[in-house]
């Protein structure tokens, strides 16, 4: 039997912040005791880390990835290797990404895909969604199969005509199978029909710049978009999570849902917290590293989500970590906006910035722990296995040093993705070592990790609701 010990922390949960020693036997969280008190000193151990002055927090789970995702012509620059160890870097243990499906081919074909891109790769462990392009009859009854095999939530597209977007009827159908199977439905949220419409008027008149990618995906036709999608779910009676949401507008409507006590849930991402329109306008053609979609709103907006953030109207922050290189994969919109790969590195980020927003008095320790780890853990039906520390979860532990001081940059990350979003950011904390079922990922800020290592999780349904 393996066993580790970890001294002198502070240990942060969603529901609690305790000095702590922690045992970890076989992979597994065994025991938490009083620090230097009887019981723990005479606790042995292969290896012991002194966590003194620093938090001892669970692993990440961050619920939004797409590594190696095809898009606009290319694909995401970041494989299941380099993706999971850029995440280990950053503190996360789990992610779930999106198996996609591809019009006219089966649920089945695509997850398999992403079975043979992520398997004997990860660093870390993972899950998978299943992105729906093409809803029908002989899809909605696999989708029965899927969430048999732990597959247990649904990415439809109210956005992207053509490509991934499934209009209300087929919505509808989707929800309702989900009602029946325990499915969760996850919604990209935005009228990509009106979109389009804006999108060829643009052009059209020569406002062909990275910005214009914001002005025309307004935030009227998210929060439409969500409006929309939240009385489809009433009517079907399945329970609904929207993903990455960055207008204030539709905050409210989720804020509206939920004072019904709707089992409506909403996401947000670092980007839209900590970035805005002025990124999207830099000029030569440099707005290009911040195009994604839904897209950055103006600042204001940031007031809304750090509130909806707070009062539990958006309950979970992901990354929706889709990496484009500036060279070579952004520059295919250059004269074009619409040709601009949609997305923006961050898997390595999410428990920094949240940490930022723990010292800038955004949120407290336990809510940075609650919407980075616990809540994303039960929403995709992990939990208690994944995002606490307590006995028999799996010993995903991260040391965290509150004080250390870094500076975020292209030239430091581990994403493989030739920009930083943050380039020259400061932040106060810092991850030290990372356990993943108790095996060393990052151990002293060295690389300890194995493609491999990481295993395929099968899910549980929603933990999250009522
Ligand atoms: O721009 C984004 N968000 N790219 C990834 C695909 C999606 O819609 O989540
Ligand atoms: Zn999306
Ligand atoms: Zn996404």
């Amino acid at each position: 039997m393996s066993r580790t010990v970890i001294r002198g922390g502070l240990v942060v949960t969603a529901a609690e912040e305790t000095p702590a020693d922690v045992l970890i036997e076989d992979g597994k969280v065994a025991a938490l005791a009083a620090p230097g008190g009887e019981w723990s000193q005479g606790w042995t151990a292969d290896r012991t880390i002194d966590a003194t002055g620093r938090y001892v927090i669970p692993g990440g789970v961050d619920g939004h990835t797409h590594m190696e995702m095809p898009f606009g012509g290319t694909f995401a620059s970041d494989t299941f290797e380099t993706g999971t160890r850029a995440a280990a870097w950053g503190g996360t243990t789990t992610i779930v990404d999106f198996a996609v499906q591809t019009v006219g081919h089966a649920l089945r074909e695509g997850l398999d895909a992403w079975h043979l891109k992520a398997h004997g790769n990860c660093a870390i462990d993972y899950g998978f969604h299943m992105i729906l392009s093409d809803v029908n009859e002989s899809t909605l009854k696999e989708m029965d199969l899927l969430v048999g095999e732990g597959v247990t939530s649904f990415k439809l597209f109210m956005a992207y005509p053509g490509v991934f977007y499934s209009d209300d009827g087929q919505i509808l159908r989707a929800m309702q199978r989900a009602s029946g199977n325990g499915g969760l439905i996850m919604m990209h949220a935005e009228n990509g029909i009106a979109i389009d419409v804006l999108v060829e008027q643009a052009l059209a008149e020569g406002r062909t710049d990275p910005r214009y990618h914001g002005e025309v995906r307004k935030a009227l036709l998210e929060s439409e978009a969500t409006h929309r999608a939240i009385q489809l779910a009433r009517v079907a009676g399945a329970p609904l999570y929207v993903v990455h949401v960055s207008a204030q507008e539709a905050v409210a409507e989720l804020t509206r849902a939920r004072d019904l006590g709707l089992d409506v849930f909403g996401e947000t991402c670092p980007q839209y917290l900590f970035l805005s329109t002025d990124n999207l306008a830099e000029p030569d053609f440099e707005g290009a590293k911040y195009v994604c979609s839904t897209p950055l709103r103006p600042v204001e907006h940031q007031a809304a989500l750090w509130r909806g953030l707070r009062t539990n109207d958006l309950q979970v922050v992901s990354t929706d970590h889709c990496p484009f290189c500036f060279t070579g994969q952004k520059e295919l919109g250059r004269g074009d906006f619409s040709k601009i790969p949609n997305g923006m590195p961050g898997v390595e980020h999410r428990m920094d910035l949240l940490h930022q927003a723990v010292v800038d008095g955004h949120i407290s320790r336990r809510r940075w722990i609650e919407i980075a780890c616990a809540t994303p853990a039960r929403m995709f039906g992990l939990y208690p296995r994944k995002g606490t520390i307590a006995p028999g979860a799996d010993a995903d532990i991260v040391v965290y040093d509150p004080r250390a001081r870094q500076t975020l940059s292209a030239g430091t990350h581990h994403m493989n993705v030739d920009y930083s979003a943050y380039e020259g950011k400061q932040i106060t904390g810092q991850v030290e070592t990372v356990l993943s079922r108790g095996v060393p990922v990052i151990d002293q800020r060295e690389y300890t990790g194995r493609a491999g290592h990481g295993q395929f999780l099968i899910r549980d349904t929603c933990q999250y609701l009522g």
